[in-house]
């Protein structure tokens, strides 16, 4: 029998060292590496038939390979996939304990069974507990395979003419091949490679469920992206009930697209009217609060960015941003200092997106700058004025892409005002009957827009 390699792999990043170190070299953590069990190497296949490549053939005698979509019957989450669920795909749903990922799961996993043979492989939970959600969501699925296990292996045997299956969790399951416990970065590795392979040659749908860890990466964190076709967190505050889906990673689709959902006593329900969810009711109250119409994949909503300034009470300001990036917030704070004359050098700057969404899109610029303005000017801004563009390092008002529909949004949503680059005011100029426009070309322009009896 072949001698077993170990090697030590830093549960961090998933670096490997062949000695045990203190501290990771790839990512400087500490403490962070473990002994794990190196899986034999596969024999390479000697027969030379085995390498040769098919012959290369130009592009336009490629033929489409069709991908057959299927609705997971829930509206939104085919939205964040693309369109529906493509057969054969590995999809990975990451989250917070206890946000909902197993529920949605158990959701889609009845609906599909009308149709197909789909099994929920539970190594979290018992079958009965399983049974339990299902009656408790009422969903009426009683061909759905239930099993229970932790054994991955025993998985295979398990899955014939199964087209869908769920595994709950990745972080739960192990593999004979490993001697590390579950959970571990080789055994996440190496479970989620099995299913990959079970994936492509058998052509069955896998979703898998992984925790995330205290620090926000998945558990073996990164090492699973990879592998993934798909990669879906599902993010949202416990306490509150609305529930955001986002695609980090998609093969099949665009990964700027959310889903909203609410939880609920009878499961994860879509949200379609999601206008409004991501505003406060006191908005226009305070000063620091601005809305922007962010376009998020291929839906535009009206979202509001919360500024707070403070006095710095130590010698460096602070600044803190959740929702938008923290170099895009330094950036204009500098822009604002230098263009508009707004001194933040002595302030703290704290930002944060109503509703836990992130914003990454330059169009939000404006309205950010808008409320880092009201912050320190300590006027608030008019509850129904929104604001959208691009701001550039010269203090300059770019245009960005769908204008319209941002400003059919801020229609729809009884919005007065709204401020946008004077590059596209042509293509909205037909709302004008319907929203004050106001073309802003530098953001000393929009300042005195909104504030006009400020110098
Ligand atoms: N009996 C119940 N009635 C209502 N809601 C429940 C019940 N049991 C669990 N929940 C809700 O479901 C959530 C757990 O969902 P679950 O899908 O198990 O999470 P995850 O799999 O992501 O850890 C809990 O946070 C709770 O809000
Ligand atoms: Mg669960």
């Amino acid at each position: 029998m072949a001698k077993t390699n170990t090697v030590f792999v830093c549960s961090e990043c998933g670096a490997t060292s062949p000695r045990w170190l203190g501290r990771c070299p790839s990512c400087g953590k500490f403490n962070t590496l473990a002994e794990e069990v190196v899986a034999p190497p596969v024999e390479k296949p000697t027969k030379k038939s085995v390498y040769s490549l098919p012959h290369a053939r130009p592009l336009r005698e490629v033929g489409y390979e069709k991908f057959e979509r299927v609705s997971s019957g829930i509206c939104e989450f085919d939205n964040v996939l693309g369109g529906g669920i493509v057969a054969g795909s590995l999809i990975l749903l990451g989250g917070d304990p206890g946000i909902g990922k197993s529920t949605i799961l158990t959701q889609i996993a009845a609906n599909l069974s009308a149709k197909h043979k789909v099994l929920y492989f539970s190594a979290e939970e018992s079958c009965s507990q399983v049974k339990m959600r299902a009656e408790r969501l009422k969903l009426t699925c009683q061909d759905l395979l239930l099993v229970n296990g932790t054994r991955i292996d025993d998985l295979e045997n398990e899955l014939d003419g199964v087209e869908y299956c769920v595994v709950d969790s990745i972080q739960a399951v192990y593999t004979d091949d490993l001697s590390s416990s579950s959970g571990s970065v080789g055994q996440v590795r190496e479970c989620a490679t099995k299913l990959m392979r079970l994936a492509k040659s058998r052509n069955i749908t896998f979703f898998i469920i992984g925790h995330v860890t205290k620090e926000g990466a998945l558990a073996g964190p990164k090492v699973l992206e990879h592998i993934m076709d798909t990669v879906l967190y599902f993010e949202g505050e416990n306490q509150e009930n609305y529930r955001i889906l986002r695609a980090v990673k998609n093969r099949f689709g665009n990964v700027s697209e959310v889903g909203v959902f609410e939880m609920t006593g009878e499961g994860i329900i879509p949200v379609s009217d999601y206008s409004g969810i991501f505003l406060s009711e006191s908005r226009g109250e305070e000063a620091g609060c601005s809305v922007t119409p962010a376009q998020t994949g291929n839906r535009c909503m009206n979202v509001e960015i919360q500024t707070l300034i403070t006095k710095t009470t130590f010698g460096q300001p602070r600044r803190m941003s959740l929702g938008i990036d923290y170099n895009k917030l330094t950036l204009l704070l500098a822009v604002l200092e230098r263009r508009c004359g707004l001194h933040f050098s002595s302030n703290d700057v704290y930002v944060n997106v109503m509703g836990g969404i992130k914003l990454n899109e330059p169009a939000c610029d404006l309205a950010l700058c808008a409320a880092l303005a009201s912050a320190y000017l300590d006027k608030p801004i008019d509850r129904y004025t929104a604001a959208f563009g691009e701001v550039g390092l010269t203090g300059e008002v770019r245009a960005v892409q769908y204008a319209e529909k941002r400003v059919q949004e801020c229609v729809k949503m009884g919005f007065k005002r709204v401020l946008l680059p004077a590059k596209n005011l042509k293509s909205v100029s037909k709302y004008a009957d319907k929203i004050s426009i106001v073309p802003v070309l530098y953001l000393g322009t929009m300042i005195k827009n909104l504030f006009p009896k400020e110098d």
